[in-house]
């Protein structure tokens, strides 16, 4: 059988060997949500760095500007981290360059995988039946907040792996803790957050309806995956 394993932040991802596995990588709120939501809805592809100066470069060269610094749009930019920018009706068809706190570094952190799927709870199912489909060993990589563990994107994991009992067995008991986390939260996602870190920063910052969203499940029927050259695009 398959394994699946989490690892709750990137400051962890040394101690796994990602070459063998598909990776998902994951940021609730809001990178890979926002990802998500974008590829689901007609932006052409996202390229994912890890430094603002790096995405200015990209700006400079033509691509639209997105991404935030603790949850604070970046000045010059033209989209900030909220899914409902990447849905809005200008950005349909274009390339996105994407710099976030915590989501886009994990990606990059994750560069050494077989594969790099991005995940969220928006899409949730259509990874889970990915993963079914194709042979290797799954990792889920929790951005976290700034090295840090946080609760959204345990709470994915736990939501995925719930998914997936059939066709993988947990691997280490950070795919176990994600499990259970789920099952305690999964009949009132929102509320559960409701002290998480990450919620009181946004909620101080004025974007709770962001949270509402990405907190909803199975919105889309996508899968966003990196491919060589550092485009992320929908699997078709
Ligand atoms: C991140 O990458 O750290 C987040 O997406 C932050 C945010 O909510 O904008």
């Amino acid at each position: 059988m398959k394994k699946i394993s989490v690892c709750l932040t990137p400051q962890l991802l040394s101690l796994y060997e990602v070459s063998d596995k598909v990776v998902v990588v994951v940021d609730i709120l809001r990178a890979t949500s926002s990802i998500t939501a974008g590829i689901a809805t007609g932006v052409k592809s996202i390229i994912p760095v890890a430094e603002v100066e790096a995405c200015r470069a990209l700006q400079a060269q033509g691509y639209l500007a997105a991404g935030e610094r603790d949850g604070k749009m970046v000045e010059g930019f033209t989209l900030g981290n909220s899914p409902f920018d990447y849905m809005a009706d200008h950005v349909k068809g274009k390339t996105i360059a994407m710099t976030t706190t915590n989501g886009t570094l994990a990606i990059h952190k994750s560069s050494k995988a077989k594969e790099i799927l991005i995940g969220s709870l928006l899409n949730l199912t259509a990874i889970a039946n990915y993963l079914k489909q194709q042979p290797y060993d799954a990792l889920v990589v929790c951005a976290g907040w700034k090295g840090n563990f946080n609760l959204e994107d345990t709470l994915f994991a736990g939501a995925l792996v719930e998914k997936l009992t059939d066709h993988f067995a947990f691997d280490d008991d950070s795919a176990l803790t994600s499990f259970y986390l789920f099952q305690a939260a999964k009949n009132d996602l929102m509320n559960f957050m409701r002290n998480s870190s990450h919620y009181r920063r946004l909620k101080h910052l004025d974007i709770v309806d962001d949270i509402a969203f990405c907190l909803s499940i199975d919105h889309f029927d996508v899968v966003p995956y990196l491919v060589e050259g550092g485009e992320i695009v929908a699997k078709k």
